[in-house]
């Protein structure tokens, strides 16, 4: 088979890194790629949203499945741009993917089935959901209801940040037309995991659930980001929270799409707060998670082409996936300044240096004209390992992240810890 994956960062690396051990594949394009996958596969230079471009591409290719990574193309359209050349994709329709393209779409999806999430609102009017916020308690959470990059989710503490943000975002437009309406959400105080599943509109199953740490700074000082590191499995997330979301939400997010005349097929990523031991969804993706993705995938036995084939044949009932029983952790490494402002194109030294059975996953990496790799963007690798359990897991990370450097390097110190303190505590 000849595959096309779309998309540049650490998941789209993953997935490459995956879908090249498959026997059924000969040869992997990715676009746009990075220095990661240049290594393993052919980079072509399309941008992920130019969807007539990367079908004229996969059409000259012979491409037999193409693998979409990111939100953007999935929203505007790239899986049913690819049914209409009769070229096998991997992702939910536009109209599906405004699970996530849409806050509000998916808030009455869940309202209308009884999928538990947080209480709240919808609003296209600034002056009603500034008459809403004054009576809301705090923090209040405001999000934009479209694509966002990360950036559309305040949580307010005061109402005049609310008011502010509010403001910003219906009335200055700072986020475009994806802050033509709002969402306005209860705040809801636990811990945060990550469920993703494969979907072929009828069946569901299930990935290891992930934590991702979304703050800059250690003990989750600071901005948000696009995720700093990650690691499977939480030991707070049982295997009855995980059948009870699998049933509760995820195969009800399902039904509910074929109802609407939107069937849902790919990954559907549920986004969830466990409270006072009961799980409430605070978002829905239509894709897999980065940085979840790299240290889910080192998890899977199961060939991932066959699942991939297997829903888009609807015949993912028939597919054995098979999950190793060990624990991977991912820690990001970041350009000094990120989130903020920062530079590229420093040469990255040791990526080479490491052990055998430690990943690393690039993202903003690119060749220097002299062949060196080099920093190219805010998240630039993720160095993952997976072990018999959490600390072993972390162990071997940050024993082998210490190897790689490059001018202003960045990373949390303190991933996963959480759960060694947690295991500390119980004994
Ligand atoms: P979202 O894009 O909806 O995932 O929101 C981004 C982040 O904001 C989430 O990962 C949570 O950390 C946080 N968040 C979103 N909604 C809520 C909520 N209702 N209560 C508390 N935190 C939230
Ligand atoms: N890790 C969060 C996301 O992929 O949206």
């Amino acid at each position: 088979m000849k595959t096309l994956v779309v998309g540049s960062g650490g998941r789209e690396h993953t997935l490459v890194w995956k879908i090249v051990q498959s026997p059924r594949v000969e040869r992997v394009f990715v676009a746009p790629g990075n220095a990661g996958t240049a290594a393993i596969a052919e980079n072509l230079n399309l941008h992920p949203t130019d969807i007539e471009g990367l079908g004229k591409a996969a059409e000259k290719k012979g491409i037999d499945l193409a693998v979409v990574g990111p939100e953007a193309p999935l929203a505007a359209g790239i899986v049913d741009y690819f049914n209409s050349l009769d070229i096998p994709v991997f992702g939910p329709t536009e109209a599906a993917a405004r699970i996530e393209a849409s806050k509000g779409f998916a808030r009455n999806l869940m309202e209308k089935c009884g999928i538990p999430c947080a209480k709240g609102a919808v609003f296209s009017s600034y002056h009603e959901a500034r008459a809403y916020i004054q009576e809301q308690h705090l923090p209040v959470v405001i999000k934009a209801d479209g694509l966002a990059a990360g950036k559309g989710v305040v949580i307010a503490g005061s109402l005049a940040e609310a008011e502010k943000a509010l403001a910003d975002i219906m009335e200055a437009r700072i986020l475009g037309a994806a802050g033509d309406r709002v969402v306005i959400d209860e705040y809801v105080n636990g811990r945060e995991v990550s469920l993703i599943a494969f979907t072929d509109g009828k069946t569901v199953s299930v990935m290891v659930p992930a934590c991702d740490y979304k703050k800059i700074g250690d003990d989750d000082q600071g901005p948000n980001t696009g995720g700093m590191g990650s690691y499977s499995p939480p030991g707070f997330f049982s295997a009855a929270m995980t059948e009870k979301v699998t049933r509760d939400v995820l195969l009800s997010a399902v039904k509910a799409m074929a109802k609407e005349g939107t069937p849902y097929k790919g990954v559907l990523y549920a986004g969830l707060m466990v409270t006072n031991g009961e799980p409430v969804v605070l978002e829905f993706n239509a894709r897999f998670g980065d940085p979840e993705t790299q240290v889910v995938l080192p998890l899977l036995k199961t060939d991932l082409v066959d699942i991939i084939m297997a829903v888009i044949e609807g015949s993912l009932d028939r597919v054995r996936i098979e999950w190793r029983s060990e624990a991977c952790v991912g820690v990001v490494m970041a350009s000094g300044g990120y989130p903020g402002s920062y530079k590229t194109g420093f040469p990255i030294q040791g990526i080479g240096s490491v052990d055998k059975d430690v990943l690393v996953f690039h993202a903003g990496t690119k060749l220097g004209n002299d062949g060196n790799i080099c920093t190219d963007g805010g998240r630039v690798l993720t160095v993952a390992g997976a072990g018999k359990d959490i600390a072993e897991a972390r162990e071997k990370v940050y024993d082998n992240i210490r190897r790689i450097s490059f001018d202003g390097c960045y990373y949390r110190k303190d991933i996963a810890l959480r759960e060694i303190h947690s295991i500390n505590s119980i004994a």
